[in-house]
This record gives C-alpha cells, structure tokens and sequence, in this order.
C-alpha cells in the first residue's frame, strides 16, 4: 500500500510539475506584486521591467498619443505608434499594452516578430491583406475591413498590408508593457554591427550584390 501511495504521489507531483512549467511557458510578461508599479524610466535601478517611482498621479496613467493618425510618408507606407510603458509608465508590471497603425494606400507593415507579446489587431479604417507564418512554415491569411480582428500568435512573424485605395488604420492590443519587435530584413541586413555577407548570401542564396544592395536599401538613414 505504502508502495502505491508514493507512486501516486509521485504521479501527481509529475502531473503538477508539467501543468506548472506548461503554464510558465505560455504566460507573458511575470504576474504584478502590488497594485502599481509606475515605471521610473529615468532610474538606474535595472530590474525586470522598471523600478517603481516613489510618487505618481493620473498623468502616468494616460495617453493621448493614438488620437491621430500616424505619418505614413516613409519608404513602407506605414507607421506604427505604441502605447507602451515607455510612454505610459503606470503599464509597468501590469502586462498590457496597445498601438495604432497607420498605412497609407499600398502601405506595408513589413514581417517582424514581437518576442513577448501575442497581438490582436482591430480594423479601425479600411482593409488590409494580414498574415502569420507557424514554425511548421504554414501561411495562415486573411483579407479584414472596418470592424474585423486578427490575431497574432506570440514570436510569430507576421505582416500587415494595404491593397486598398484609402488609407488603413488599426488599434494593436498586447499581452505585454513593452512586446519588443524585431522587423525580420531590418534585422538582418540593417544591424549594427553588420550581419556578414557570408552569412546572408549562404542563407538567401543571393551573391554579394544582391546583399550590398539590400543592406543600402535599408540602411538607417543618417
Ligand atoms: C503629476 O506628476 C508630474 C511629475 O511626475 C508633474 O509634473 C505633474 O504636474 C503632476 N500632475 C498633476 C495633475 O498633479
Ligand atoms: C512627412 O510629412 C511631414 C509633414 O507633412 C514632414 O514634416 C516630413 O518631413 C515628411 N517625412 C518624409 C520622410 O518625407
């Protein structure tokens, strides 16, 4: 009987070890440990996320950033504004946050990651072609208007364009204060240091030129 009992306690301890380390491994940002943690950003504490200013008030707690649309007369046709902790300090440890999206006509908001946030986007103006990529290299798309949600699995690569003749526009909500985005050419051929070209000529099957001329293409202009 003893026997038994410790087996199955041993089942149950295994059981709830792998509930735990499954439920770690999809959750996001940590769990709050006090009603706020308004972020000093100008503190020279590092910690996970911010350090906690010893005094706030409502202005921490809002934003009027997303009220108008973004300028979207750069090279993509779209920009992005976020609603992050970096511009709303209350956020810090409460893991959520928003942008707005703004694209002109033809507008693109290239292929990039969020590596702690899943996404959802709601079509505030005009229709846009959206799509992520599974790690099994599967493209799940869509074409959504006015109205329509999407969603954006977390560290999936994903995109957004316009096909339409009227600009788009779109509220992006966040499972994080700060979902990080790492835009996948811009990654690759726009860091700094440089990503050799050994590398990105091996990895696209490209010559030398074709990878000199990506790489100036998207050079951060100075
Ligand atoms: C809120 O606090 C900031 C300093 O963090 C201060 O500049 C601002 O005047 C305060 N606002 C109000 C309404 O008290
Ligand atoms: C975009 O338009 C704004 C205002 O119309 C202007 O100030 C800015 O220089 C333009 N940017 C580019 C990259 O053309």
């Amino acid at each position: 009987m003893v026997g038994v009992s410790q087996n199955t306690l041993a089942f149950w301890v295994s059981v709830i070890s792998l509930a735990i380390s499954l439920f770690s491994s999809v959750s996001a940002d940590p769990d709050m440990l006090q009603d706020v943690c308004v972020a000093d950003l100008a503190s020279g504490v590092k910690v996970n996320g911010f350090a906690c200013k010893a005094t706030f008030n409502e202005t921490d707690f809002f934003s009027d950033i997303l009220a108008k649309p973004g300028l979207t007369n750069n090279s993509m046709g779209s920009l992005v504004t976020g609603a992050n902790v970096m511009k709303i300090p209350g956020l810090n440890t409460l893991g959520v946050s928003i942008s707005r999206i703004d694209y002109a006509p033809g507008g693109l908001n290239p292929p990039h990651t969020h590596p702690r946030a899943t996404e959802m986007v709601f079509v505030l103006e005009g229709q846009l072609d959206v799509g992520f990529i599974t790690t099994a290299n599967v493209l799940v798309s869509k074409s959504i208007k006015k109205g329509e949600i999407f969603v954006f699995p977390r560290g999936l690569v994903h995109f957004q364009k316009n096909n339409g003749e009227v600009p788009a526009a779109v509220i992006a909500a966040f499972n994080s204060q700060l979902p990080g985005t790492q835009s996948i050419a811009t990654t690759l051929f726009a860091s700094n240091p440089t990503v050799p070209n050994n590398v990105l000529t091996m990895a696209f099957q490209v010559g030398t030129k074709e990878v000199e001329k990506i790489k100036s293409r998207l050079a951060p202009k100075k």
